[in-house]
């Protein structure tokens, strides 16, 4: 496994529990101390439990376990029938596009270490061109390797799960005698989720490819789909979370990702979105996506409305009053704060002079990382200690769950602002809250 982040990292422990032996591979030394010390360098759950469990020699998986190390020196790799690779594809300072130096790089020095027959898995999200182009270079670096494109479509927060029961695996292989061999090798990897049922689908690489960029792209038109829903609710007096329900009961269109709130973020639907529409311009197709700058706007445009929202509950400046901000994390149950709504919302309400406290049950060390001049609580009753608004962005079950009578012997005034739609109005209201959300009347 070359790159043990969010990715490579449970991709690795997940394949070593289904009873492979696993060598993983990160530039990053601290993240590589940790894993072999079994102690994930982030959030997810199930994971530590996972690595413990597998260096006890356990069967998470139902399988017993293969053997599993980290380290840093590349070399490591040789030995190993398939290398799959999961680093990252970040956006590209200023630009749209997706950066793909570690990809390359990755490639590039895993090349000299393949030997005749193995099979090299590129698993990041890449624009679609990209296998072909790494293909052509493996031709001439390590010619009797073969290069598969399998997209990862792994949830953070439910990443072990997904990782050994997914819905689907695409492999994306090159139309040519060795076809059968090749996917023979990567059903042997996957037997355990192929025999519970995942589906498998072989196609050519830029198909393969083109499922990841394709499915983010639903899947963040939806959620923009119901945001748009929610400004002309708001326009109108309606409530987008009941629009949401009755529409939802249409089973053509269902009711998952039809959450209306503050929008996505994370480190993969903003950048893959943007990366997706640059890719298209290259090709002669932007038409096709223009689109997705739409999907990319309403999304930005709640965490400025959120913003407003809050000012207008807080009498229209922020000078002065102390916002309790619930929420790092771009999601709950993942310490990733990568383009987090939450932070983002932080940020601005501070820049207006908020005397804003951030609290996450787990982000917090990463929220601080990347915001130093935020300041963050640990505790969840002292960061709501004499508050003037309570803005909760990310959907935590240890937010969601409060009570609105204990919460409100803490704060100063009884403001909240529910930036997912996951409270019930009523019976905040009925304690004496003042209650808003985007959507809702
Ligand atoms: N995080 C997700 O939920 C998720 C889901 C599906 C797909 N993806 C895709 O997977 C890829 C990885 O995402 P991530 O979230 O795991 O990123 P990440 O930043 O958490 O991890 C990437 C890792 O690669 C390492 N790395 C970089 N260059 C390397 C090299 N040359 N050799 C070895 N290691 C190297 C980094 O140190 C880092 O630990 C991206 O393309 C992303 O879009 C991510």
């Amino acid at each position: 496994m070359i790159g043990c982040g969010y990715l490579g990292a449970v991709h690795a422990a997940c394949m070593a529990g289904l009873g492979h032996d696993v060598v993983g591979v990160d530039v990053d030394e601290g993240k590589v101390a940790a894993l072999q010390s079994a102690a994930a360098p982030f959030y997810e759950p199930g994971l530590n439990e996972l690595l413990a469990d597998i260096q006890a020699g356990g069967t998470s998986g139902g399988a017993t376990s293969g053997s599993l190390r980290f380290t840093t020196d590349l070399g490591q790799i040789a030995g190993a029938r398939a290398h799959f690779v999961c680093v990252g594809t970040p956006q590209r300072r200023g630009e749209n596009a997706a950066d793909l130096r570690y990809v390359d790089a990755a490639f590039a020095s895993a090349a000299a270490h393949l030997a005749p027959g193995d099979l090299i898995i590129g698993k990041s999200t890449v624009p679609v061109g990209t296998a072909r182009r790494l293909a052509e270079d493996l031709h001439r670096t390590a010619p009797e390797a073969r290069l598969v494109w399998n997209p990862e479509f792994l949830r953070e927060g439910h990443a072990v799960t997904d990782t050994l029961h997914p819905d689907r695996l695409v492999y994306g292989i090159p139309d040519d005698p060795d076809r059968d061999a090749t996917a023979a090798v990567l059903d042997e990897i996957y037997a355990a989720p192929l025999a519970g049922g995942s589906a498998r689908l072989i196609t050519d690489y830029p198909t393969a490819e083109l499922v990841k960029t394709a499915a983010n792209s639903f899947l963040a038109t939806k959620i923009s789909f119901i945001n748009a829903m929610a400004e002309l609710c708001e326009a109108a007096g309606a409530d987008v979370t009941e629009l949401a329900d009755a529409i939802g009961l249409d089973d053509r269109i269902g009711r998952k990702f039809l959450n209306a709130g503050l929008g996505f973020g994370g480190g993969c639907l903003p950048k893959d979105i943007r990366a997706f529409m640059a890719r298209a311009g290259e090709l002669g197709a932007d038409q096709a996506l223009t689109f997705l700058r739409e999907v990319d706007a309403i999304n930005m445009r709640r965490r400025i409305r959120m913003v407003e929202l809050a000012r207008e509950v807080c009498d229209g400046s922020f000078l002065g009053q102390k916002i309790a901000v619930l929420g790092a994390a771009f999601k709950p149950e993942s310490d990733d704060v990568r383009d987090s709504p939450a932070l983002n919302v932080a940020a601005q309400i501070q820049l207006q002079g908020g005397n804003v406290v951030v609290t996450d049950p787990k982000a917090l060390a990463n929220a601080e990382h990347r915001f130093p001049d935020l300041q963050y609580e640990e505790d969840l009753e002292t960061a709501l200690t004499g508050a003037d608004a309570v803005l909760l962005l990310t959907e935590w079950t240890q937010f969601t769950g409060l009570d609105p009578e204990a919460t409100g012997a803490l704060v100063r005034t009884r403001r909240i602002l529910d930036g997912r739609n996951v409270l019930t109005p009523a019976t905040w209201r009925a304690a004496g809250w003042t209650y808003r959300a985007l959507g809702r009347p």
